[in-house]
């Protein structure tokens, strides 16, 4: 619930008052917040108004760089975080999921910016035209290459762990960012009168015991037999099955009540669906701020170190009793194979 007006806490406010506490800051991490945060609130408002204005649903009529389907508001979305990010002052590059590279920006601002943005624009896209939740996904890097000049590749392959900060909107019943620090995990749910995100969640905790699976069972036949195994145990303790099809809904979810997420590796696709540096690292890096954990089924996802802008890698996450249950059944999968 939000607080009483009185008592609000804006987006704004709880990250100026979160970097005062340490003495180095600049402020750069909470004007790149407000940034994404304002452009997150562009992207509600066209998704609010999906179903009434021609122009908004639908396909764009191209492919992404990994030959999916754009829809309008993928295209839009990706824009408007460039071009936001672009003036943001607080940002050397981005990476999209949408762009075959890395976009580093040039302005005498940004060569001296000490952070790039990775995101997933729009996530869930297959459920725009059905009115079902979406999102936005960020991740937050500290730059490696020296400052005064163009941000390079290398800013955006770091490791999952070295992350600074990591969130998502999701544009649902409500409209709510979620980011985390180093330090703790928050919420905020967008007040539409007075067009900001005010501190409704704070310090949020996933459930170490679980009690929700969710993931894509129609694919049943092409999983190993370990994943089948750990499906199987879920069904006899007779778990709730929830499957939006949107990571950031599914994800909301398994943090706010506890469970687990899995989009595992399969006959067709032996890396899993989604990808690393957009989704799957803000997500482990999330997970792990509320106490839960995030793996590959073989490695914690936050360890890995990328290979490519664009890798997928499978993902089990969420609330740590479940995933160990997972990882216990694929291991002994492995071992009798
Ligand atoms: P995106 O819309 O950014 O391409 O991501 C879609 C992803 C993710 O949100 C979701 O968990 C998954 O695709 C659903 O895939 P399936 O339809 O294969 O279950
Ligand atoms: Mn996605
Ligand atoms: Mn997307």
């Amino acid at each position: 619930m939000i607080h009483s007006s009185t008592k609000l806490i804006t987006l704004d406010q709880f990250t100026i008052h979160e970097t005062r506490q340490f003495p180095q800051a600049t402020g750069e991490l909470s004007s790149l917040l407000r940034d994404i945060g304002l452009a997150c609130k562009l992207i509600n408002k066209q998704v609010q108004k999906a179903g009434l204005v021609e122009g908004i649903l639908g396909k764009q009529g191209a492919t992404n760089v990994q030959g999916e389907e754009q829809m309008k508001l993928d295209v839009y979305a990706d824009e408007l975080l460039i071009n936001i990010l672009r003036n943001s002052s607080d940002c050397a590059g981005v990476a999209s999921e949408e762009n075959d590279d890395v976009v580093c920006f040039d302005d005498a601002y940004s060569l001296n910016s000490k952070y790039v943005v990775l995101f997933d624009p729009l996530d869930g896209s297959s459920n725009i035209d059905c009115n079902a939740s979406i999102g936005t996904i960020f991740a937050i890097y500290k730059r490696i290459s020296p400052l005064g000049q163009c941000c390079t590749k290398e800013d955006f392959m770091q490791s999952g762990k070295n992350l600074m900060a990591a969130g998502y909107v999701i544009y649902g019943s409500s409209t709510m960012m979620v980011y985390a620090t180093k330090t703790s995990i928050n919420g905020f749910t967008l007040e539409p009168s007075i067009g900001e995100f005010c501190l409704s969640h704070p310090n949020m905790k996933c459930k170490e015991a679980g009690s929700i699976y969710s993931v894509n069972q129609g694919n049943w036949n092409k999983y190993s037999q370990g994943v089948r195994d750990f499906l199987t145990t879920c069904m006899d303790k007779s778990y709730s099955h929830r499957y939006i099809g949107s990571m950031v809904a599914d994800m909301h979810r398994t943090l706010i009540k506890g469970g687990i997420f899995l989009y595992p590796a399969d006959s067709k696709s032996p890396n899993g669906k989604l990808r690393l540096l957009y989704e799957c690292n803000p997500m482990a890096f999330l997970a792990e701020a509320a106490g839960g954990m995030a793996t590959t089924g073989t490695e914690r996802i936050l360890n890995l170190v990328p290979n490519a802008l664009h890798q997928r890698v499978p993902i089990f996450i969420g609330s740590k009793d479940l995933v160990n249950a997972a990882l216990a059944c694929l291991e002994k999968d492995l071992a009798t194979a």
